[in-house]
């Protein structure tokens, strides 16, 4: 795990409330890995507020460049901070964090399922199984155009793009399970699945693929503190024997098998 001054090279809104930040950190670029994260500081000017940093999966990577990059949806204080940084400034970053995704040795079909800002960690690996051969097919749901992040570069690396709105302004009008259910006959054909999305989401994705017979992974979200499994503050329900595994050390992708996920909407 690296610290360090990460240079920013672009920050920009790509969709209303969701940003785009590109930093430069050849180290950080060299060792992270699909599905794990880094903790970002947020603030600009005084570094006590807020004093946490906050987690943020690796959108993307190019290695040759050095180059890492994060979508972030503005929740709260944090990441409305983290939007007022201009090119040329530099974020105190730290990564990368966790445990990521596995990627199948096999070059069989994959499923890419991603709701709302979940796709923010499947890009990466998405353009990693596109450039080993992998078939990917991706399912991406929203509430509305307004908010379906469909990155050029996922686009690129699917083979085939399946989009969901819930207000049919784009894609499937219906939300990314029903959207899943319309195209079983693609998902039962995947070697695994990888999703991320709100919990429901997830918890009926991880059922579907049950269903298929088809193994999957989910990356999940939690508060976060040290992110270096020190302070027990990310804890989620699996199955494994101690009932609570640390979603920044032994996640945030955990198999969809062995995490508890909250069905309620
Ligand atoms: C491993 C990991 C990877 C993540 N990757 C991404 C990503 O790529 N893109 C992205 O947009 N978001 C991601 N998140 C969520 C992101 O970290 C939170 O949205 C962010 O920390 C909120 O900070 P804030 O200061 O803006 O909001 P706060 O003011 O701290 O909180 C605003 C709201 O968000 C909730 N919240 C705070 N922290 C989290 C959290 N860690 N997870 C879920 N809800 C939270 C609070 O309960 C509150 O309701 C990730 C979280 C984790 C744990
Ligand atoms: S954030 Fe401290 S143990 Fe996970």
């Amino acid at each position: 795990m690296i610290t360090c001054q990460a240079k920013v090279i672009l920050n920009r809104e790509v969709k209303p409330g969701y940003y785009l930040l590109r930093l430069v950190s050849p180290e950080i670029a060299r060792k992270a890995l699909p599905g794990q994260f880094a903790l970002l500081r947020c603030s600009t000017k005084d570094l006590t507020d807020p004093l946490l940093r906050r987690p943020l999966s690796f959108h993307n990577v190019t290695k040759e460049q050095g180059e890492i990059s994060f979508l972030y949806q503005v929740k709260g204080k944090g990441t409305k901070e983290l939007t007022r940084f201009v090119p040329g400034d530099t974020v105190d970053t730290m990564g990368p964090l966790g445990k990521g995704f596995q990627l199948e040795p096999t070059k069989g079909p994959i499923a890419i399922i991603a709701g709302g800002v979940g796709v923010a960690p499947l890009v990466y690996l998405a353009c990693m199984a596109h450039d080993k051969g992998n078939t990917v097919y991706t399912f991406l749901g929203a509430r509305s155009t307004e908010s379906l992040l469909a990155d050029p570069d996922l686009v690129r690396a699917s083979t085939r793009f399946f989009a969901a709105t819930d207000d049919g302004t784009e894609g499937f009008c219906g939300n990314i399970i029903e959207l899943l259910h319309k195209e079983t006959n693609h998902l039962a054909t995947c070697t695994a699945a990888y999703i991320c999305g709100p919990e429901p989401v997830m918890a009926a994705a991880v059922s579907l693929c049950a269903k298929v017979g088809i193994p999957c992974q989910v990356s999940l979200e939690s508060t976060m503190a040290c992110g270096v499994g020190a302070c027990l503050g990310c804890t989620c329900r699996t199955t494994r024997s101690h009932n609570y595994s640390r979603v920044c050390t032994e996640g945030p992708v955990f198999d969809g098998r062995e995490v508890i996920l909250d069905e309620k909407p």
